[in-house]
């Protein structure tokens, strides 16, 4: 039988992690056997590499390089681990797939988006999620919880407000552009409502029983 794929999209501090993990629950205690994955990471090798690309004492890396780097990283954990968990019918929620990708390194750094459609396409032999949630959120709303979570920006975090900006607007275009895929969420209500109608589209769409 084959699995469900369903991956989360947003800016950062859009509420990903947070509503990847509550659904990860639900879908648990609704007796689904699922598997919370987050990117770039997932298994040792990307993870890894994740430690690479968000340590901010890289700020020397090049654009290129950063693809490069999380496509690795994302063929890494799709060969070893989204492929055989979706083989052996299991729910799979990532917190950020191959979208992230179009979204920052293509719309964002501005490379090539032919080129990045080809990359992407290689790094996950074509296995896209069946839905994917964006949450949306505008920027002074993440910027706002950065300074709440009292945290230190990570390096991609550091960006200007342009860059961020066009991260957005890819996201909300790309989203647009394959409706049947994306499911666009207001990411500006409570974890509780957005958890509610996140639920609400799974039933709707796939008609998961939670
Ligand atoms: N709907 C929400 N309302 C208020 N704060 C939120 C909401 N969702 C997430 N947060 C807070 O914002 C921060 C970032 O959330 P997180 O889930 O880590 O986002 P992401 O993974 O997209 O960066 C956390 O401190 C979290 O508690
Ligand atoms: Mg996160």
């Amino acid at each position: 039988m084959a699995g469900i794929f369903i991956s989360f999209e947003g800016i950062d501090f859009s509420g990903k992690t947070e509503q990847a993990r509550r659904l990860f629950e639900t879908l648990r205690t609704a007796g689904y056997d699922a598997e919370l994955l987050r990117e770039p990471g997932g298994v040792e090798i990307a993870e890894a590499i994740r430690h690479i690309l968000l340590d901010a004492k890289n700020s020397g890396m090049t654009d290129r390089a950063e693809l490069l780097l999380y496509s690795a990283a994302r063929a890494q954990i799709t060969k070893e681990k989204i492929q055989p968990a979706l083989a052996a019918g299991k729910i799979i929620v990532a917190d950020r797939f191959v979208d992230s990708t179009t979204a920052y390194q293509g719309y964002g750094r501005q490379l090539d988006l032919d080129f990045v459609r080809r990359v992407n396409l290689f790094a996950t032999w074509a296995t896209l999620p069946v839905i994917t949630f964006l949450l949306d959120i505008p920027l002074e709303v993440a910027a706002a919880r950065l300074r709440q979570s009292g945290k230190a920006a990570d390096r991609l975090e550091r960006e200007d407000h342009d860059f961020h900006q066009r991260v957005q607007q890819a996201y909300l275009q790309m989203a647009q552009a394959e409706p049947a895929r994306f499911a666009v969420i207001d990411g500006t209500p409570s974890m509780d409502a957005i958890s509610r109608q996140i639920n609400e589209t799974l039933r709707r769409r796939l008609g998961l029983r939670i």
